[in-house]
């Protein structure tokens, strides 16, 4: 979420800093590399009130970053 934060402007993406709760950034992943990992606290009760979920859905504030997210692709979803 902070890679997406600093590099391209979004309005209002990422409103809780990473708490999780907000759900401004929804994305969708389109290639998760072998190893990578998702936390999975609070992730499924925000998706739950979101719209445009799908099985490829995550917030990326729970994606860890660190090399194992070299080639991850994915795309933001347009809460709008
Ligand atoms: S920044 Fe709020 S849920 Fe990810």
């Amino acid at each position: 979420m902070m890679l997406i934060y600093d590099k391209v402007y979004i309005e209002d993406f990422g409103e809780c800093k990473g708490v999780g709760r907000c759900g401004t950034c929804h994305v969708h992943v389109w290639h998760a590399p072998t190893g990578m990992f998702f936390h999975d606290g609070v992730e499924h009760t925000t998706l739950a009130r979101l719209a445009d979920v799908q099985e490829n859905s995550h917030l990326a504030c729970q994606i860890m970053v660190n090399k194992s997210i070299n080639g991850l692709v994915v795309q933001v979803v347009d809460a709008a």
